[in-house]
């Protein structure tokens, strides 16, 4: 926390309201820690319980994050936007973002040229029949997985519940269930996607949902194999809620092995973003009938639908022949680069994970300092902080526009600051 900023208040409302002034002016950057309820409330010569309300507000709406033994932080991505947001320093090349290579990505231009665009009106239906006939059935459209995740879970929980999610995760999600309200279950992942045993446990401790990602997780690339798939199916209770998130969709590299079939509600929301593109915002919404009408009844009460503009020009780069010979070579090109990465970091005795997807994970002792390092030679990495519950430290490096060529030398530049070369005592 910068030792400039002051909090204040007298209230619960009011100290809350100083924290989040903080965050939005910069002065609180995610991850900083804040005062304890003892010495904050003696700071503001108010009772422990009124700081201990204020805490309990921040955290409620994701601002911040409490942890055993490492007491209040501001989350990593608070639910406050701040002034100024981090970006990746300039003139550093970006394998930080998760992002897909944009060559891949269909020329969006040629295509709106000669779409056609008529004006739709209220009361028309909220998917259009094209954009259904392509992604087949009966189906919701919403503004990417995030918001087809936050629908699914808000449409069937209360604040409070908890919902077990995959640690290491990607922090959309695990920020996104603490800004709902909800609880926080971090579950072990192996490179099979959610390991059955934690699953298991965290509904026994009360987890009322359960987000898993069959293929591409992120951070770590695990993918369901059948017998995974099968090993959470078989710890599903019918009361549970399940979402899963398919967000790379045809460029994942690996099948698509649902774990669903043993709960009464159960939603899978198929992204674009990896493979047209992410500015669309766009996602297909699938599951058992109840959640799909609850899901469409709230969004009728807000947005409304999503654009019939981004709908047509989705369903058509869907169904455009040329779009999908080059979602091919996207597919193969990420699984090339992938294979690259981890070949290279292998030789240089770094066992990293990722078995589909666009990124490799990398445990290392000190993550602050592999991201530095590699800073240092241009290249800007992940910290694996935003993505952990109780996994140990690790850096994600997306491979999505890393030439097998450019492997060696990211690996070697990994290792060297991993393992410093020892330095010999001169004779
Ligand atoms: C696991 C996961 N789900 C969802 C998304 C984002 O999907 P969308 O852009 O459709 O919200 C990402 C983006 O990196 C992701 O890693």
């Amino acid at each position: 926390m910068s030792a400039q900023y002051q909090l204040n208040g007298r209230s619960a409302s009011e100290i809350a309201a100083s924290v989040e002034r903080g965050v939005a002016s910069g002065a609180l950057a995610p991850g900083d820690p804040l005062p304890s309820v003892r010495a904050l409330a003696s700071s503001l010569a108010v009772s422990p319980t009124t700081v201990a309300a204020a805490l309990s507000e921040l955290r409620r709406r994701g601002i911040v994050v409490s942890r055993p033994r490492s007491g209040t932080r501001i989350g990593e991505r608070p639910a406050v936007r701040a002034r100024s947001a981090p970006v990746a320093p300039a003139g550093a090349r970006d394998l930080a973002s998760g992002n897909p290579d944009p060559a891949f990505l269909p020329d969006l231009a040629a295509v709106l040229k000669d779409l056609p665009a008529p004006h739709r009106l209220y009361g028309d239906a909220p998917v259009l029949e094209e954009l259904a006939a392509v992604a087949g059935g009966r189906l919701c459209v919403v503004n990417g997985a995030l918001d087809g995740i936050e629908r699914v879970l808000a449409a069937h929980l209360q604040p409070g519940d908890a919902v077990a999610v995959e640690d290491p995760g990607w922090p959309g999600v695990i920020d996104l269930v603490r800004a709902l309200g909800l609880q926080v279950a971090g579950v072990r992942t192996d490179e099979r996607g959610m390991v059955p045993d934690g699953l298991d446990r965290a509904l026994r401790g009360g987890a009322r949902a359960v987000v898993l990602t069959p293929r591409g997780q992120n951070p770590a690339g695990s993918a369901h194999d059948a017998a995974r798939a099968a090993g959470l199916r078989a710890v599903l209770t019918p009361d549970v809620l399940l979402v899963e998130d398919d967000h790379l969709g045809p460029v994942a590299g690996v099948a698509w092995l649902s774990a669903a079939g043993s709960t009464a509600r159960h939603a899978v929301v198929r992204s674009v973003s990896k493979w047209l593109g992410p500015d669309l915002r766009c996602a297909i919404l699938t599951g058992d009938e109840l959640t799909l009408a609850r899901v469409e009844g709230r969004q009728s009460l807000g947005p409304g639908w999503v654009s019939g503009l981004i709908q047509r020009l989705t369903a058509r780069l869907w169904s455009d022949p040329d779009v999908l010979a080059l979602v091919a070579r996207a597919r193969e090109a990420y699984v090339e680069r992938r294979e690259a990465m981890l070949a290279a970091l292998s030789a240089h005795g770094l066992e990293a994970s990722g078995a589909s997807g666009l990124n490799v994970w990398v445990p290392v002792p000190d993550e602050d300092a592999a991201v530095r390092a590699l800073l240092a030679t241009g290249v800007s990495i992940a910290a694996g902080g935003p993505f952990r519950l109780a996994t140990p430290p690790a850096v994600r490096i997306t491979t999505a526009t890393v030439k097998p060529a450019e492997a060696p030398p990211l690996a070697a530049a990994l290792a060297a600051a991993v393992r410093p070369p020892r330095r010999t005592r001169a004779a």
